[in-house]
């Protein structure tokens, strides 16, 4: 059985316009957004990304999906190509996203039948009527927005925002993918619903056994859902494993940077520079991202990165472990 998904050494890269000077004078530098990343995803398995604003979380969801291809490495789902899968048209009903903002990823002039219906309609010209009514009946239900019938005919503004992301959840499992990436799918909604919507999201994963990858920069969050994490920075990996593992023995400096901020803890940490600013503009051209804002910082960390497993759960991507760890690699 080939990998359920595999991510190679893929690459990305965006031009970007320095400054307002060389807007006008058109001269661009290139960006490396997501660099020699390698990933896989097991069947029925959760994977949490995490990594702050930029990190390249909603570019690789990009590239998973065939939006994007990458300048280099190779994307496979079940074994094929997903650009092949996408010129085939056999990606849609494979891998579904789930995007942030529940308002403007569904359209407000359509009643909610029709907004789940509608990949239904692209995608499965063949169904009756009837049987697609019986698919979207049964999507709302799965979403628990119950009575079905008191739902079908609602607009979306006369939903919640909570209603209005299952909405967009029902739409999304109508024709039961098999990948889910939700990408920061409760950060705009009322924290009162947030574990509701992470709760169903965990029904779901294991009543259609649909694997997830679920994005966000809030680890508090994370650990309600996740099986693994990989800690994004500036598009690496840098750390990943089990979460369970990860979250309670971190060892990458940017991971202790991303937890200090969920505990709220305000002495200066032993593990990165104060008051680094976190544009990613101003990043080492070599070896670790993170080395010129790191305090264990050393010579060896402007070598190529490498990833050293500490044990079967935890690989991280810092130099100050490598002759730490048992080599099991
Ligand atoms: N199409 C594009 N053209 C140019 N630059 C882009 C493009 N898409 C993304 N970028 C840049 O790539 C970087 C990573 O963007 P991305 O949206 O993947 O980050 P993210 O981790 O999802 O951030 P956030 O948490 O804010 O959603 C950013 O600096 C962004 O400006
Ligand atoms: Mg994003």
């Amino acid at each position: 059985m080939p990998p359920f998904l595999l991510l190679q050494n893929v690459s990305k890269s965006f031009p970007v316009h320095k400054g307002l000077f060389n807007i006008l004078s058109k001269s661009k530098y290139i960006r490396k957004v997501i660099d020699n990343l390698s990933l896989e995803v097991g069947q029925g398995e959760v994977l949490v990304l995490a990594g702050e604003s930029g990190s390249g979380k909603t570019t690789l969801a990009k590239l998973i999906m065939g939006s994007l291809t990458p300048d280099n490495g190779t994307i496979h789902f079940e074994g094929s190509d997903v650009q092949d899968l996408k010129k085939k048209k056999k990606l849609y009903s494979s891998i579904q996203m789930i995007h942030q903002d529940p308002y403007s990823s569904i359209n407000p002039y359509l009643k909610v039948k029709d907004i789940v219906m509608e990949p239904l309609k692209i995608h499965d010209k063949k169904l009756s009527k009837e049987e697609k009514t019986e698919k979207v009946r049964i999507a709302l239900s799965r979403t628990k927005l119950e009575p079905v019938n008191e739902f079908l005919d609602k607009y979306p503004t006369m939903l919640s925002g909570g209603q209005r992301q299952r909405v967009s959840i029902a739409r999304s499992i109508v024709k039961i993918p098999k990948l889910i990436i939700a990408d920061e799918p409760v950060s705009m909604l009322d924290i009162s619903v947030r574990a509701e919507i992470l709760s169903l999201l965990n029904d779901l994963r294991k009543s259609l056994n649909i694997s997830i990858i679920y994005i966000t920069h809030d680890l508090a969050t994370s650990r309600f859902i996740g099986d693994k994490i990989g800690i994004m920075y500036a598009g690496n990996i840098v750390e990943y494993g089990e979460i369970d593992e990860i979250l309670h023995n971190p060892l990458h400096p940017y991971t202790w940077m991303l937890l200090d901020a969920v505990t709220f803890t305000t002495n200066e940490s032993k593990f990165y520079k104060a008051h680094s600013s976190f544009n990613f503009s101003d990043l080492p051209s070599k070896g670790c991202k993170f080395y010129n804002k790191c305090k264990l910082s050393f010579d060896d960390c402007t070598n190529d990165l490498q990833q050293f497993n500490i044990n079967r759960k935890h690989a991280v991507s810092c130099f100050y472990y490598q002759n730490i760890v048992p080599k099991l690699n």
